[in-house]
Formats: structure tokens, C-alpha cells, sequence
């Protein structure tokens, strides 16, 4: 049997020459991968330990690794915007989830979120994921599987605000929609008491209706929050924070369901 950290065929790369040149890569043998800095022959790195350092026919260094779940997420093919890593570790952990868990999604949108959740849940737990347009859940589908997670998620293409959700009882609901509060009655009937509901909204307007519907569907321990990340620049000539970067994604919101 290959060892696991033997890249093969099918195999998901992250193939880094710099930082604007990472590429998220399933190996074919038969597959010339071409980027700006030279040609990359896949068949070459068959058989390697991830880890595997390689030059492009140009002599440009490139770095074989194994994709983060965070690489996952930003090489999605997007229809829709998609939560970013520093949102979704926080809610994650504000959630009672694991391994085994049953989790409703609402709003797959790109699938960015869906397939963390997978991950979180897997082996054995499911991903019940929500999406009103179909073409948005067959894009999204394409993204669950090229990660490696599509067994772990059932697709429901309906309007949660109108049609509501099929299951009862699950772990935790994730809810990222532009409107938050015409879903929070059905996904309400769809959680176990005691268990939390976490949302995204990139504007306080949406915050102040969600928490109100939070209220009225008996949610409490109700908090909101931002969270802010800002990256560092380490060179000789000084250490200091990048002048760009994103500003504001959205704001988080995490409620816990108590019995009526
Ligand atoms: C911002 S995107 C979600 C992005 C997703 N979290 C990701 O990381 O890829 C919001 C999605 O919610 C869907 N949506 C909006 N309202 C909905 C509703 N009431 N029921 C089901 N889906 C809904 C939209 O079609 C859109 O695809």
C-alpha cells in the first residue's frame, strides 16, 4: 500500500512558485501544467512525498504541498462570495460539532462553507446544505467533490424562507444568506434544543433584523462579533503590517436554541 503522503494519480497539489503563483492542482499523469514561469510535467511529480521540490522547464523552483482546508476555500470556483477561513474558524468553534455530527447549511452558494463542514463532520456525519438556485448547487457539488468531501453532503435545491428543511434534530445550523431573519422560524424546527445557529452578514442593518427574528424564535445567548485579521511583513528593513488587505467580511452572529 502507498504511503498517505505519496502524491499519485488524483491526487489535490497546491503547487507554489510564489505568492501570487499557488495553484491548486489534481495530478494527471498525462498533464503538462503551464503557469508564466515555465511548464510543470505532472507525470514528474508521481511518486514524490508531498514536500516535493521540482523546476519548471524555465529552471523556476516549484514546491509540491499538501492543500489546507483554507487553500480548499479560495481555490473554489465561485458564483457567489464565500466565507472566508478567520470567520468560519471562529463559528466553528462557537458550534457544538465534530466528527459524526449532523449540520444544516443554508445558502451553499459556492460551497466554500459546505465543504469545511464536511470535512469537520466526516467520516461519519452529514452536511443537509440548502441552495434555492440549482446551477449555484451544481457548481458548488463540483466543488465538494474535486475536495475529497462529496459523501458526506446531501443537496436540497429549495427556498428554506418558503419551503423550510426536511430534517429534525441536527447538531447545528449555519446560516449564510442575505436575509438571515426569513429563515431563522424554519431552521429553528430543524435544531435540537440546546444547540447553537451561527450566521454571516456583511452589513449591521442585517445584524439588527437577524437578532430581532433570533429573539422572537427563542434563541438566546446571543452574541455578535468581528473578527479582524491582519497580516505581518517580515523583512530586514523592518517588520510592520501590510498596508492592504481585506478590511471587513462580515459580521458573526451565534445564538443557542432553549426549550418554548
Ligand atoms: C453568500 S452565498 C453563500 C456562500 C457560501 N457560504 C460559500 O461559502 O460558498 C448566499 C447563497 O444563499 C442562497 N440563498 C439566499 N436565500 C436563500 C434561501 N432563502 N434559501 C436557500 N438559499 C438561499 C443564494 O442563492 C446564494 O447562493
Amino acid at each position: 500500500m502507498l504511503e498517505a503522503n505519496i502524491i499519485e494519480p488524483g491526487s489535490l497539489v497546491l503547487i507554489f512558485l510564489d505568492n501570487r503563483r499557488q495553484y491548486l492542482v489534481q495530478i494527471k499523469e498525462d498533464l503538462v501544467f503551464s503557469t508564466d514561469l515555465g511548464n510543470i510535467k505532472l507525470s514528474e511529480v508521481i511518486g514524490n512525498r508531498f514536500g516535493y521540490v521540482g523546476k519548471t522547464h524555465l529552471g523556476k523552483p516549484f514546491y509540491c504541498l499538501m492543500p489546507s482546508t483554507a487553500d480548499l476555500m479560495f481555490k473554489v470556483k465561485r458564483k457567489t462570495t464565500i466565507v472566508y477561513p478567520k470567520d468560519l474558524g471562529y463559528l466553528l468553534l462557537e458550534t457544538a460539532i465534530g466528527p459524526g455530527s449532523s449540520v444544516i447549511e443554508i445558502g451553499t452558494g459556492s460551497g466554500a462553507l459546505t465543504l469545511v463542514l464536511a470535512r469537520f463532520v466526516a467520516p461519519d456525519g452529514v452536511v443537509y446544505s440548502y441552495e434555492r438556485r440549482q446551477d449555484f448547487i451544481e457548481n458548488a457539488k463540483e466543488n465538494v467533490r474535486r475536495a475529497g468531501f462529496i459523501n458526506n453532503v446531501r443537496f436540497f435545491c429549495q427556498d428554506v424562507a418558503i419551503d423550510g428543511v426536511l430534517q429534525k434534530d441536527v447538531d447545528a445550523v449555519f446560516v449564510d444568506v442575505p436575509e438571515p431573519w426569513d429563515v431563522i422560524e424554519k431552521a429553528r424546527f430543524g435544531l435540537k434544543s440546546g444547540r447553537h445557529i451561527v450566521s454571516w452578514s456583511p452589513n449591521v442593518e442585517q445584524v439588527k433584523r437577524t437578532v430581532e427574528a433570533l429573539k422572537n424564535n427563542n434563541f438566546t445567548r446571543i452574541k455578535i462579533c468581528e473578527i479582524t485579521e491582519r497580516e505581518l511583513l517580515v523583512r530586514t528593513q523592518g517588520v510592520r503590517p501590510k498596508e492592504r488587505g481585506i478590511t471587513h467580511t462580515a459580521y458573526l452572529i451565534r445564538a443557542s436554541l432553549i426549550n418554548p
